[in-house]
């Protein structure tokens, strides 16, 4: 099963409150939800927690000041962020999926508000691009000040999220506004801004995925280049939306994404196989591999030893897999194909997609920046059965996974009854 905060990198910055003793508690609900967790800390937080207790419990250093200092034995930040290099406040900003301010002292707000940037937390957070969750706690009298109040509009209209503090006993003896949020709430409200939608529960999803290689002799092949990334990144979505996922895929340098059921293929014959062989039970076919069209006519058992000046390879047609399938498959089930052009992109692709009798195919052309194979990043069109035509901006290979299988849910019609 796959968590829903699964490869989400959550920022929390814990400011100066007597609630910061609750902060910890937090971070166990973040890590266990699957997420990768960076905690941030005022130095006035530090005198309420130290830093080892959230550094044991998140496995990461926790950054105090703009210039930490390296510990031994523990992760670094940029680590658990899935950056290799130094860290600096803006690439945390840059890598966050979501920030947390728990406890939200007036002081951070106020700063938010106004954009001021003196200590790491602060300067972070006006650097943030992804969702912030604010969850303020401090006296009842600061919590209704106008100040307060409307420093706390001011982020509301920028799109913060605010989990109101509860009524009840402040730190001072008094009973009024101020006390932090149950924990279990403000993770609940921050998985709702993060985790995906469950719209793919209940499904089977076989995404195919890599080149395949056709043997010349026992040490060369012939293939298509391919890094993987692309099905990859739409097995590990799929999972991420509660599908049930089959990953068929060639050689690639890629681990496998948490969750899926792995099948190595090595040739297009052996993932035409592995594909027909999941057809019954499938309800959603990606073919996002780049099968070899063509292999060897023979197959020399021997490696072949180099002879004259030029060599001829016989080559002989594969069967190409989405056919096939479009022959087998049953109603209901849909069936995803890509196409990765050079020229004519989008009328080459609108044919591939009417041939193979396809639900949507996804077009890249290989010419431009930022697309194809071995990037991070892809530049897609989308055309659907229906013709709609969906043209993406450059965007990573999760982003537009996501997009995809959003278009697929839509062409089927499978958002109404989202396969509880
Ligand atoms: N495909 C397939 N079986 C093959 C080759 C490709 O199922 N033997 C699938 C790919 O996974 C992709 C779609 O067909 O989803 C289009 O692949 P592409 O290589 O772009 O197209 P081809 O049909 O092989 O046409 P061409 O190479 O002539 O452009």
């Amino acid at each position: 099963m796959s968590k829903p905060l699964s490869g989400k990198k959550v920022v929390l910055g814990v400011t100066g409150s007597i609630a910061a003793f609750k902060a910890p508690s937090l971070v166990t609900r973040l890590v266990s939800a699957g997420a990768g967790v960076v905690v941030v800390m005022t130095e006035n937080a530090t005198r309420f927690v130290t830093p080892l207790t959230f550094e044991t419990l998140s496995g990461t250093e926790v950054i105090v000041s703009m210039w930490p200092e390296r510990k031994a034995g523990v992760r670094n930040a940029e680590e658990t962020l899935g950056d290799a290099e130094r860290l600096k406040h803006v690439k945390l900003a840059l890598a966050a999926d979501l920030a947390i301010v728990a406890p939200a002292t007036a002081n951070i707000i106020g700063k938010m508000a106004g954009g001021i940037a003196d200590d790491f937390l602060s300067t972070e957070l006006v650097a943030m691009t992804c969702p912030i969750v604010v969850a303020p706690a401090m006296n009842v009298n600061m919590m209704e000040s106008d100040a307060v109040g409307e420093n706390l509009e001011i982020l509301k209209r920028r799109g913060v999220v605010v989990v109101e503090p509860e009524i009840g006993r402040l730190a001072s003896g008094a009973i009024g506004r101020g006390r932090l949020a149950d924990p279990d709430h403000i993770v609940e409200t921050a998985m709702a801004l993060v985790a995906p939608a469950q719209d793919l529960v209940g499904r089977t999803v076989v995404v195919t995925a890599g080149p395949t290689e056709e043997p010349i002799d026992p040490v060369r092949h012939i293939g298509n280049r391919s890094s993987g990334k692309m099905g990859f990144a739409l097995a590990e979505r799929a999972v991420a939306r509660g599908a049930g996922v089959v990953l068929i895929s060639g050689r690639t340098a890629l681990d496998p994404p948490e969750g899926v059921r792995m099948v190595r293929v090595e040739t297009t014959s052996q993932m035409r196989d592995a594909v027909l062989a999941e057809l019954p039970e499938l309800d959603l076919l990606v073919m996002a591999a780049a099968p070899a069209d063509y292999r060897p006519a023979t197959v020399s058992e021997r490696k072949i030893k180099k002879g004259e000046e030029r060599m001829t390879l016989e080559l002989v047609r594969n069967d190409d897999i989405l056919l096939e399938v479009r022959s087998s498959k049953r109603e209901g089930q849909g069936i995803v194909g890509f196409a990765l052009e050079t020229d004519d992109v989008a009328a080459n692709a609108r044919g591939k997609l009417a041939d193979k009798d396809l639900d949507l195919i996804v077009a890249n052309d290989a010419a431009l920046e930022g697309a194809g194979f071995e990037s991070d990043t892809n530049v897609a069109t989308i055309i659907g059965r229906s013709g709609a035509e969906e043209v993406l901006e450059k965007m990573s290979k999760e982003a537009v996974a996501d997009v995809v299988l959003t278009r697929a849910i839509a062409e089927l019609g499978w958002g109404a009854d989202g396969g509880e």
